[in-house]
């Protein structure tokens, strides 16, 4: 009998099929988010329990000294202290996506838009639809961190004036825009630094969506993300998404 082996060139490319790897990004995304959750847990429940107690016991000794040299260092200590807790509260906030569950996606990008105006002094303009219907959960979170990395960059870069966050619904898919019309970039600044960027791409193109940016320098800059969106949790296949868009 004679079997007929095909030959297969050395250098052949070992390569996932197109979904599998967008399914396998898809999955790191989930167990990275997982982690997130879990590392903000215990952070709230053991750092920060611990420096409470470290708060309340350096407040009974400030009432307890006598010299005066002694409880101002003791309020000097908790000075410090009550920054860390601060920090530890930002920290804690950022890494777990509490607000997006708690209140929604529309809250959740408001509240960061306030946050950054506070900060800033820059202007925000919002424009959200009346209602939202809650979408599959991946597309909720890859929306939030979006926002959040994408204003986190205004905050960093642009020295903007004005910023605008725009969250728009069609038939099939979820477009949101954060614009400012501060500093802009070029293309090589993208492309040397930060992950910033680079994970907003890699979470839409997981769930079947795009990221262009629009952005030259002095001009300010535009970042839209597109998803592919159905209402209630119904999952769409993410193979079935969007074509791929780049740096324009
Ligand atoms: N809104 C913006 N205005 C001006 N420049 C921007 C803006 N967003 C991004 N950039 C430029 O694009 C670069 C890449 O952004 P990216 O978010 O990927 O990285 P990063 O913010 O530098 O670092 P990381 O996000 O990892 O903390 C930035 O270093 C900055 O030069
Ligand atoms: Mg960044």
């Amino acid at each position: 009998m004679s079997v007929s082996v095909k030959a297969v060139p050395k250098t052949a490319p070992i390569a996932a099929p197109v979904s599998e790897a967008v399914e396998l990004s898809r999955q790191l995304l989930k167990a990275q988010e997982e982690e997130r959750r879990r590392i903000s847990r215990e952070l709230h429940d053991e750092t920060g329990q611990a420096l409470m107690v470290l708060r309340f016991q350096l407040e009974l000794l400030a009432g307890e000294t006598q010299s005066e040299e002694v409880a101002a260092k003791i309020r000097e200590a908790l000075d410090v202290l009550d920054r860390t807790i601060e920090g530890l509260r930002r920290t804690i906030a950022r890494l777990s996506p509490r607000v997006l569950e708690e209140f929604g996606l529309l809250t959740a990008i408001r509240r960061q838009a306030k946050l950054l105006a506070k900060h800033t002094g820059m202007k925000p303009r919002l424009e959200l639809p009346e209602n939202w219907t809650p979408a599959d959960h991946d597309v909720e979170v890859a929306l939030y961190r979006s926002v959040q990395e994408a204003l986190h960059n205004v905050a960093k870069h642009s020295q903007a004036v004005n910023f605008t966050v725009r969250l728009e619904v069609a038939s099939e898919k979820v477009t949101l825009q954060i614009e400012d019309d501060g500093a802009g970039f070029s293309r090589r600044a993208a492309h040397i630094r930060g992950f910033g960027l680079t994970g907003m791409r890699e979470r839409a193109a997981a769930l079947g969506g795009l990221m262009r940016i629009r952005t030259e320098r002095g001009k300010g800059t535009n970042i839209q993300i597109q998803l592919p969106w159905a209402a209630n949790g119904r999952k769409q296949n993410a193979t079935r998404g969007l074509q791929h868009a780049s740096l324009k």
